[in-house]
């Protein structure tokens, strides 16, 4: 692998990489949202070094869900991947696998849920998570769950935060959300009543039908899309697993807080009673340590993984995660930290 990744030192370094072998419009899709206020919210933060500590027998291992894995680094639901490379969620799920990790599978991936399965799966156990999105009602939204479990997903997180959102993107003939059922354009609103309101809102789903989902399987249910604590704390009192705070990388509401300043209220208020998952902005592994410093059991990557895939497939993905792995093991040991369970909010220089 060394060969092939020469001259790549950082995750940043595949940016360029992937932006000149995209066509712009799929570029533009990938990039599209304000990351920068994720991404200033995470380098604002400074670290305390802690020099002359023992960190011998240190590592990223981490249990998840009752789900062992060699670092806290998962791949997020990206929709639509094989935009982006040929072999598309195929190769995450292979570069997820061997790097010891975890993917969540979009409701929107453009190959079947079990052939990304299937791909992570090799010799050993590997059992993908399954992201989902509202089916508009209950009956399609479970039969898309079942398909994603029949497939071997292990865990379910349903977005929320993008119940609307323009297209930005006119996607080629050759790439589709394949494990969907055909869209059903929504019922037209009742004269008076708004497209918005009482058309596509009303194929969003609420706090009912999440309690709805939650008796419909007994896989870890996690909420991805939550800011305000007291979201946070009613996923988890309709029994949600775990909760990710997530921006959606920018993408969805402008304005809205920078994803690590939304951790470290939700953190607070769920106190340690369910893992708090944590995504938008990570670009480097000096990233992942300071969102676990702000209480995350784990983060998820978004575009950098599409950059990895964008430029070489499956081996960049790998790398990508290799890279964040890496740079997380020197910001432990620069902060005498061994393990994941030493990294905490004592390691921030402000503390
Ligand atoms: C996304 N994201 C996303 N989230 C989700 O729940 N389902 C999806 O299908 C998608 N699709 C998607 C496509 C593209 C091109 C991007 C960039 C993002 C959001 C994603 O899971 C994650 O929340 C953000 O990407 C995290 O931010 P960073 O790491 O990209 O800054």
């Amino acid at each position: 692998m060394a060969a092939t990744n020469a001259g790549i030192e950082r995750v940043a370094d595949y940016l360029p990489l992937a932006r000149a072998r995209l066509d712009p419009a799929i570029w533009r899709y990938l990039a599209d949202g304000d990351s920068d206020g994720n991404e200033r919210a995470l380098a604002a933060v400074r670290l305390m070094p802690r020099p002359l500590r023992d960190v011998r027998g240190g590592h990223t291992r981490l249990t998840l869900f009752g789900q062992p894995l060699d670092h806290p680094i998962l791949l997020a639901p990206v929709a639509y991947q094989r935009l982006f490379h040929a072999d598309g969620e195929a190769a995450s799920a292979m570069a997820a696998a061997a790097q010891g990790g975890q993917m969540v599978i979009s409701s929107l991936a453009s190959q079947p849920f079990e052939t990304i399965a299937g791909a992570g799966r090799g010799d050993d156990a590997w059992r993908p998570w399954f992201q989902l999105y509202w089916q508009g009602d209950r009956q399609r939204t479970l039969r898309l769950l079942r398909k994603a479990i029949a497939a071997g997903c292990s865990a379910v997180m349903l977005t929320v935060d993008a119940p609307i959102k323009l297209a930005t993107l006119q996607l080629p003939g050759n790439v589709a959300a394949v494990n969907l059922e055909s869209a059903v354009p929504p019922d037209l609103p009742p004269t008076g009543r708004g497209v918005v309101f009482d058309g596509w809102m009303a194929r969003a789903p609420n706090w009912d039908d999440l309690a709805w989902l939650r008796r419909q399987t007994d896989l870890p249910l996690l909420v991805k899309g939550l800011l305000h604590p007291d979201d946070a704390e009613q996923a988890m009192a309709t029994g949600c697993d775990g909760v990710v705070v997530s921006n959606h990388g920018g993408r969805v509401l402008d304005g809205a807080p920078a994803s690590l300043d939304a951790l470290r209220r939700i953190v607070e208020r769920i106190d340690g009673r369910v893992p708090v998952l944590f995504d938008s902005g990570i670009r480097t592994g000096r990233d992942v340590f300071v969102a676990l410093a702000h209480g995350a059991t784990a983060v998820l990557l978004g575009r950098p993984c599409l950059w990895g895939l964008a430029a070489k497939g499956a081996v960049g993905v790998a790398h990508v995660i290799r890279l964040l792995r890496d740079e997380l093991e020197m910001t432990m040991a620069l902060t005498g930290c061994a393990h994941l369970t030493d990294i905490d909010p004592h390691c921030l220089a402000d503390a």
